[in-house]
């Protein structure tokens, strides 16, 4: 037997016991006549002791050891005197009676501790040794334990787990696919699914009623802090349904984990239009840890001979409460950071709430006292308070710079915690959005979501009016799921296929299963998706998805430790049947 416990199970209650114990040795260190050494495993630290005294030659081995060395250890478990309540096993350690080396190591490029000082791209190359720090395993036990509840409320509502192939054809939930080269069919491709959307459908044509999956998906888009080339989904979709069966049963669900995982109550979830959370707060997935809602004022500040404001399509403003205490460079910076390429605003003009209730503001010239105090009015703004307004010549794009503001002063005013959550449905989203690159409208959720029944008639006059049965789960600013009813009449959906500018070949060619299948008994169905990643690293407090995947891809799409993407041997692509021409540098 390599070990009798683990490093992380001894306590006071264990003292006089003989173990032995198996793990890396994280440091050493030599006090006089004393050698102390804590021993790791995945269940925490046990700190070994070694006398002199009582066993030279012993006491010898362990001074040799180098970190990060494999060693087996039998002793007995003893009351520290030196007691350290940081530590689970702080109040005992082991007096060492033999130690046997299973095996040697190099000396690891950073050290392994909470505290590491290995920067992003060494902890990225030696990612298994990044992995047995505390912090970064602890992610994934917390992931795993998500996964286990998702399985177990899913089970316990009567969905079943069916795996879908990951070779398939390109299926469009809107980014680009991963391809890989078919050699029995040279020429041809298969795709890696961005989702497993069209055969869950499938399935319910089938009678599994309640689907679900814990699924990797795959998208070749631009990368970013909670973007994943390569991502896991829990992908579920029901039989007769309709949106408020799915966002109870998936409330439920976002309920459980609250519950099991943090031992938090969660009330009942508001829901927001799109409509709304686009006027309020110039998202489809606002923060709502905190107020600062949108104040529409272009009855309040137009006609007053500024001409910025005059000729606005929109001006809209927040109230920083208690912030006129910012400093002129303070506002500055703000008016920097909105000005960036990134986020396009033109200016920012700011109006402070001062003690005496009287209003400053950045353009005092073009308003007279008695507007801004109107202005004050609009926001219910009190002594104290600061408020922020942008302007611009398209609504839809200024809305989206007021929310980068607003994201941004949130943060500096610590109005969004990581530990305190905010949980929402966002409903009714536009069936359609107009897409500048492709100069047509696009499924702003994909092509297989219903149309609210009473806005049916508006697809033959005014399509970009139209409101899907859509539906996103967001907490804290973050879009954690999707999903949608789905059409389920076979010339609906070739109509949606027109409207999104798909001949009826063109339509037949890329979905003809699913029409097909759809002439034979579909029932009306609807499913979601959650993002596992994104719902692990709220809830582990990370700042990127990364953070909680074993093996993450870098910015650039690459796995540095395995040096993926590779080239491929000339005779693969022989074997392919395809002729590359790769061009060096
Ligand atoms: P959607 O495209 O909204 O819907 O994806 C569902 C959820 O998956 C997560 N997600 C991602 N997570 C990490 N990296 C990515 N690149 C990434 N892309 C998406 C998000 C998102 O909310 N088939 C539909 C679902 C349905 O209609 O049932 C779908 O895939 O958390």
């Amino acid at each position: 037997m390599y070990r009798t416990k683990t490093c992380g199970e001894l306590r006071l209650a264990n003292a006089g016991e003989r173990v032995t114990l198996a793990g890396w040795v994280q440091r050493t260190r030599k006090m006089g006549g004393m050698t102390f050494v804590d021993l790791r495993d995945r269940y925490g630290i046990t700190q070994l002791v070694f006398n002199e005294e009582r066993d030279a030659a012993l006491c010898e081995q362990a001074n040799r050891l180098g970190r990060e060395y494999v060693v087996q250890v039998t002793g007995v478990v003893g009351e520290r005197s030196n007691k350290n309540a940081k530590m689970e096993t702080g109040d005992i350690e082991i007096l060492a009676e033999t130690l046997t080396v299973l095996n040697v190591s190099a000396t690891p490029p950073f050290t392994i501790e909470d505290n590491t000082d290995g920067g992003d791209d060494l902890r990225m190359k030696y990612r298994y040794l990044d992995l047995r720090r505390t912090a970064v395993r602890g992610n994934l036990e917390l992931r795993h334990k998500m996964a286990f509840e998702v399985r177990r409320y899913l089970d316990g509502q009567g969905f079943l787990e069916v795996e879908t192939p990951v070779l398939v054809n390109s299926t469009p939930e809107g980014a680009r696919d991963f391809v890989v080269p078919s050699r029995m069919n040279p020429g041809q491709f298969y795709a890696l699914p961005q989702s497993p959307q069209t055969l869950k459908q499938l399935l319910m044509v089938s009678g599994f009623d309640r689907y679900f999956q814990i699924v990797k998906c795959f998208r070749d888009e631009d990368l970013r802090a909670d973007r994943q080339p390569e991502f896991t989904q829990v992908d579920c979709e029901m039989s007769f349904v309709e949106q408020e069966d799915i966002l109870q049963m998936f409330e439920g669900m976002i309920r459980h984990l609250f519950k099991t995982i943090l031992g938090l109550e969660l009330a009942p979830l508001p829901r927001m239009t799109w409509a709304d959370a686009m006027k309020y707060y110039g998202s489809d997935k606002p923060d709502t840890r905190f107020g600062m809602r949108f104040v529409e004022l272009m009855d309040v500040l137009k006609g007053y001979g500024f001409s910025v404001f005059d000729s606005a399509a929109y001006i809209g403003g927040i109230c920083a409460k208690g912030a006129a205490t910012y400093t002129r460079k303070q506002i500055d910076q703000l008016t920097e950071y909105v000005k960036r390429p990134q986020i396009g605003a033109k200016g920012m003009v700011y109006a402070r709430v001062e003690a005496d209730g009287t209003v400053k503001s950045s353009v005092d010239k073009f308003y007279t006292q008695e507007v801004l105090q109107q202005l004050k009015a609009a926001f219910a703004a009190e002594p104290g308070d600061l408020i922020l307004i942008l302007s611009g010549d398209d609504a839809m794009k200024t809305r989206k710079q007021l929310n980068e503001l607003r994201l941004y002063v949130g943060e500096q005013l610590g109005l969004r915690p990581r530990d305190k959550f905010s949980c929402l449905w966002v409903i009714d989203f536009p069936m359609y959005e107009w897409s500048d690159e492709e100069q047509r409208l696009m499924a702003m959720h994909h092509p297989f979501t219903s149309p609210k029944p009473e806005d049916i008639p508006l697809l033959d006059t005014d399509p970009a009016a139209v409101r899907a049965n859509a539906y996103d789960m967001v907490i804290n600013g973050v879009e954690v799921g999707g999903g949608s009813i789905r059409i389920h009449d076979a010339q609906l959906q070739q109509k949606i296929f027109e409207i999104l500018g798909f001949t009826p070949e063109q339509a037949q060619t890329k979905f003809g299963f699913l029409m097909n299948a759809f002439k034979f008994g579909a029932p009306p169905h609807g499913g979601l998706a959650y993002g596992l990643d994104r719902l692990v690293s709220l809830f582990a407090g990370l700042d990127s998805i990364r953070d909680c995947i074993a093996f993450p891809k870098n910015n650039q799409g690459r796995d540095v430790m395995l040096g993926a993407p590779g080239a491929l041997d000339p005779i693969q692509f022989d074997e392919l049947q395809i002729k590359v021409d790769l061009k060096k540098g």
